[in-house]
């Protein structure tokens, strides 16, 4: 997967949007490290959760030319950053701004093949997680880190295709295991694809797969380079 290019971004739109980080770079890589498993469901509808400069659903669209790429966001200027991250590089992303996916429900339900999120996911204070969309919305995640992520998991059984993925990242805060057993309550197996630790932060990218689609859900291997080392 081609690290998408970002140079048209600036410091004053990294006064507003989340600029792209090592949890981003690993969420990268971990689709990328995927890719083959991805390309084999053939997706045709892909949507970010909160694409902030879009770069991750920018790389998405460019890797699977077939698949139609969505993107919300509760900030406006991440909308609009994702939609110029997308145009930059040639392809072709929808970014809306609303708050999860509560503009594409129920509409798009059993529709999404892909999903991914990479929340807010610092553990806060409830009172800092931010529902306007300011920069604080892109890493207060309240109580575990886990406010934002908990509203949207619910969601995942009604918008997910029958054989659609999910990508969570996750720190070692937010409970992967328990993350693991919310999501075992609602249908689906987890497999973490991807670890790193940078800085304090012990990152994961989590896929999640409906159990009765179970099966060669081992851990792939990893990249070459990892994008946050690429140019
Ligand atoms: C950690 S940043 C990730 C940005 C980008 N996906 C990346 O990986 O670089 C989290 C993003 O989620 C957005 N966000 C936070 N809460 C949200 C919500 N309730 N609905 C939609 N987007 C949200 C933030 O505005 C921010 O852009």
């Amino acid at each position: 997967m081609q690290t998408p290019d970002i140079s048209h971004l600036t410091a004053a739109d990294y006064d507003r949007v989340y600029e792209p980080a090592e949890d981003s770079f690993l969420l990268l890589d971990a689709l990328e490290a995927d890719l083959e498993r991805l390309r084999a469901r053939r997706p045709r509808l892909a949507l970010e959760v909160g694409s902030g400069s879009g770069v991750v659903i920018t790389a998405l669209a460019a890797a699977l030319p077939e698949c139609l790429c969505l993107a919300t966001d509760l900030s406006e200027a991440a909308c609009r950053a994702t939609w110029r991250t997308a145009h930059r590089n040639g392809v072709t992303v929808l970014p809306v701004r609303c708050d999860l996916t509560a503009a594409l429900r129920p509409r798009l339900a059993g529709q999404l093949d892909v999903v991914l999120f990479n929340p807010p996911y610092v553990v806060t204070s409830t009172e800092e997680v931010c529902a306007s969309g300011g920069l604080a919305a892109s890493w207060a995640g309240g109580e575990r880190g886990r406010e934002v992520t908990d509203r949207l998991l619910p969601q995942l059984p009604e918008l997910l295709a029958p054989d659609g993925l999910f990508y969570l990242v996750a720190i070692r805060e937010n409970d992967v295991d328990d993350l693991g057993a919310v999501m075992a309550g609602l249908g689906f197996d987890m497999c973490r694809v991807m670890s790193r630790r940078a800085g304090p932060e012990h990152l994961s990218v989590l896929r999640f797969e409906r159990r009765a689609e179970s099966g060669g859900t081992g851990p792939p291997e990893g990249g070459d380079v990892p994008h946050s080392q690429r140019p």
